[in-house]
């Protein structure tokens, strides 16, 4: 017998990643492909959707390949959030996709907080702040800056569901990536029209949005004869990468807390109802299955710093790795397990791309600080790790601030940089909790968005059915004596940016 199973697509930073899921939510396979990013000015950060399409085709050719003949019955979708893609009138590309971490906005957020009639208005219509990286700012910056460009377009999609589109020809998104564009009503789960319209944006930009388990498009012939999948395969409304990432998580269950170390890092909580969002403070969408909520806080720059460490500083590791087999960052890794916890004073502050929670400062920038002779390439590896854990600390600190009554006694830890012993290491000293990762934790969103398709695809009832597919992996205690050591580099971590503060403005 032909057994049947789903695939989730991540359409994320560095690369795509296409997953097979089978019906026990056993992973069959998974395959990358990377594609660039391209940086025209500082603080700006675009992609080709083309060079994700051609991710797509040549993913799926691969897993298809590797999975035999297993039946796919669904298709999910997941992907970096609050990326703009605008079409012209022949659905074509109007200009390269700009990107959640691009920081050109600022004056285009400051604007739109304005004419929504300042913070606490904006709050009502959202429940969220209208961050640089929101989907809003960047069509309004479009709109004043490339005039051309803004009349030209007739329908703006996030990067998924630009992919729903190449595969289907079908325009929809769904409730947790519209939440991040910071023009939707989280608390209706609807356009908010009358501040698409107050801010001066045509209404009919948006696609029709359903629910993440719903169905949104299937496959076309033409996509059908370019990837292998049949045609008419049904593919589900999916989610953006940080909600749908703790949906495979089983975050979907209230009060646990998610941590993902992709391209950003993500500090993540499932709601059962849902929550104000004081002052903006965090980030507060729709969830995956219908009528629940997520609470976030992201920093930019969480894995991302540890590849840029590793593009700009480790050509030694690159070349090894190429020689031995071994992948750099585990080179990096070993390097960095031999230096002392704390790094022997050495800090880094991960602002590469200015920065999102807690501090919300797109001018923000990197640092090594504490520095001394004694430090060596191992220190900075280190370094690098413990900063990001450090930033996503204070992201969960905020969150507990917001809902006291959450007690979490353990982290759940996921995307790439969970593979890293080490790195869970840090993070469970940090927390000073055990760490434990999940089957699938590592495979960012496209194992959650999989189980939401095998939801809209009928092989499972509900996304609250599909935690207990979800299987312990690993755990990662604290060590005692390291604790209050990194106690100590938290509080000068927090303190250095206050420090640091003035030198950010121009
Ligand atoms: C979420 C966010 C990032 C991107 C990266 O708000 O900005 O997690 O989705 O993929």
């Amino acid at each position: 017998m032909t057994t049947r199973c789903i695939l989730g697509l991540d359409i994320g930073t560095s690369g795509c990643k296409v997953l097979a899921l089978d019906e026990s939510g056993t992973i069959l396979g998974s395959v990358v492909e990377e594609y660039p990013l391209y940086t025209p000015k500082p603080g700006w950060s675009e992609q080709d959707p083309e060079d994700w399409w051609q991710g797509v085709v040549t993913g799926i050719r691969k897993v298809l390949q590797k999975i035999g003949d297993c039946q796919v019955c669904g298709i999910g979708l997941s992907g970096q959030m609050h990326g703009m893609v605008p079409l012209d009138n022949e659905h074509r590309v109007v200009r390269k996709a700009i990107l959640w971490n691009d920081q050109r906005t600022g004056r285009q957020c400051e604007e739109i907080t304005e004419l929504a009639g300042g913070l606490e208005s904006l709050l009502g219509y959202t429940n969220n702040r209208m961050l640089t990286g929101f989907t809003g700012g960047k069509i309004l910056w479009m709109k004043e800056n490339e005039p051309e460009n803004y009349e030209r377009t007739v329908i703006i999609l996030n990067p998924k569901d630009y992919i729903r589109f190449r595969l289907s020809g079908a325009f929809f998104t769904e409730v947790s990536d519209a939440s991040g564009t910071g023009l939707f009503n989280v608390k209706e789960r609807t356009w908010a029209v009358e501040l698409i319209k107050k801010i001066g944006l045509k209404p009919s930009l948006f696609p029709q949005v359903v629910e993440s388990t719903q169905e949104a498009g299937r496959v076309s012939r033409e996509a059908a004869e370019l990837t292998g999948i049949p045609e008419g395969t049904v593919i589900s409304g999916g989610g953006g990468d940080a909600v749908i990432s703790t949906t495979g998580l089983g975050l979907i269950r209230p009060g646990r807390v998610g941590i993902t170390l992709g391209t950003s890092g993500v500090v993540a909580m499932g709601l059962p109802a849902y929550m104000e969002n004081p002052n903006g403070l965090l980030q507060v969408s729709c969830n995956n299955a219908p009528g629940t909520y997520h609470a976030m806080g992201v920093t930019l720059s969480a894995a991302g710093s540890y590849q840029w460490f590793r593009n700009a500083l480790g050509d030694y590791e690159t070349e090894k790795g190429k020689a031995t087999g071994k992948d750099p960052f585990y080179l990096l890794d070993q390097e960095a397990a031999a230096t002392n916890p704390g790094a022997d004073g050495l800090v880094f502050l991960p602002y590469l791309m200015g920065e999102r929670a807690p501090i919300n400062d797109p001018e923000a920038t990197g640092a090594f600080l504490g520095l001394t002779i004694r430090h060596g390439k191992g220190h900075f590896s280190r370094a690098v790790m413990e900063g990001v854990a450090f930033s996503l600390k204070q992201v969960y600190d905020l969150i507990l601030s917001v809902n006291p009554d959450t007690h979490p006694d353990e982290v759940v830890l996921a995307g790439g940089g969970a593979k890293s012993p080490i790195w869970r290491q840090i993070f469970a000293d940090i927390f000073n909790l055990p760490v434990r990762t999940v089957f699938g934790s590592a495979e960012g969103g496209s194992f959650g968005a999989a189980l939401v398709a095998g939801v809209t695809a009928g092989i499972w009832n509900s996304l609250a059915d599909t935690v207990a597919l979800i299987k312990p992996e690993s755990e990662t205690l604290p060590i005692a004596e390291n604790v209050p050591v990194y106690a100590a580099q938290y509080a000068k971590y927090i303190r250095y940016y206050d420090a640091l503060k003035w030198s950010y403005r121009s």
